[in-house]
């Protein structure tokens, strides 16, 4: 009984499949490296379990491709490279890692938030240039998250009210944010809980200054954000994207941010990462990390761990 895990994953993981006395093989050993498809096939052929990343593609081919595999654990709480769907027809149980990485994303959505209203890489680019000869009132100004000097208490939408547009919200409130949120019906709940004003989606657009995104990527989710949505956002809106980068139709974002149909983006997340889509890069009022929400040492030691232990339970029937 073999585990086989599809890219190198912190050695928290590692550790925890030795423990269990479980044998594995890993993939692809460097970690800026892709694994190719065949060699993903090949692994899935010749062990009882596959640990993957949301860096591959677990479809029916690579289902299939073992008849006695046991299990699919990926190493994410996003599960859409994974053929749910093919996985449940064909009895194959499916592992995620929710919960560890709550915090980690929703600080790092703050901190897009708080970069791109301040427009700190700009900033930083100013300096790292040697472009700071002196000081002024007018300097790389940005706008309030608080309420600031002009005493006005600016409105978060958070579209997607799980755990963690949860944390994204409790977050808000050191910031004196009134917070507004739409999702599913079983969110309601959580939105009372957290004094959180339930809007429907349009409504929340319409009303927010900063727009967050927390929903998963499903058929009904993608390119949720387009062309009509950047429209009806406010001109000085900022839109943060943590999510996964398919809700958002990317070239529309770039025509929007172009033309200053919203005021500026946060994106951790791409439509086809690793690429951008074309002129996002250049724009002054956008802000990329490559993909890096749940990335802290101490979230993805316990993603990896909890990785391996669904792998195991999987092993173990
Ligand atoms: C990261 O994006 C994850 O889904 O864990």
């Amino acid at each position: 009984m073999s585990v086989f895990i599809t890219r190198k994953i912190p050695e928290a993981g590692l550790e925890r499949l030795r423990a269990a006395g479980v044998a594995f093989e890993i993939g692809e050993m460097d970690g800026e490296k892709a694994i190719a498809r065949d060699d993903v096939l090949d692994g899935v052929r010749r062990h009882d379990v596959l640990l993957s990343l949301l860096t591959e593609r677990v479809d029916r081919e690579v289902l299939t491709a073992n008849p006695q595999l046991r299990g699919v654990s990926n190493m994410a709480v996003g599960l859409d490279n994974v053929d749910l769907a093919a996985a449940e027809e064909l009895g194959i149980p499916v592992g995620n890692t929710p919960g560890v990485l709550t915090d980690a994303t929703a600080d790092l959505t703050w901190a897009l938030l708080l970069a791109a209203a301040r427009r700190v890489p700009e900033a930083h680019d100013y300096m790292a240039g040697g472009r700071y000869s002196i000081w002024g009132p007018e300097l790389l100004c940005g706008v309030d998250v608080g309420p600031g000097a002009s005493g006005c208490r600016k409105t978060l939408g958070i579209v997607g009210f799980g755990r963690i547009g949860v944390a994204v919200a409790q977050r808000a409130r050191g910031f004196d944010m009134d917070v507004v949120a739409c999702g599913s019906p079983r969110s309601r709940d959580a939105m009372t809980a957290a004094s959180v004003e339930p809007l429907e989606f349009d409504e929340l657009l319409e009303r927010s200054d900063f727009v967050s995104l927390h929903c998963p990527l499903t058929p009904s989710t993608r390119h949720l954000i387009g062309v009509e949505q950047l429209l009806r956002m406010k001109r000085s809106a900022i839109l943060i994207n943590t999510a996964r980068g398919p809700v958002v139709d990317e070239r529309a974002l770039v025509e929007a941010l172009r033309g200053g149909e919203i005021r500026a983006a946060g994106l951790d997340v791409f439509e086809d990462e690793p690429l951008m889509a074309p002129g996002l890069v250049e724009l002054p009022n956008v802000v990329i990390l490559p993909h890096i929400g749940s990335a802290t040492h101490e979230t993805r030691d316990r993603m990896a761990t909890m990785a391996a232990d669904n792998a195991i339970e999987f092993l173990r029937g």
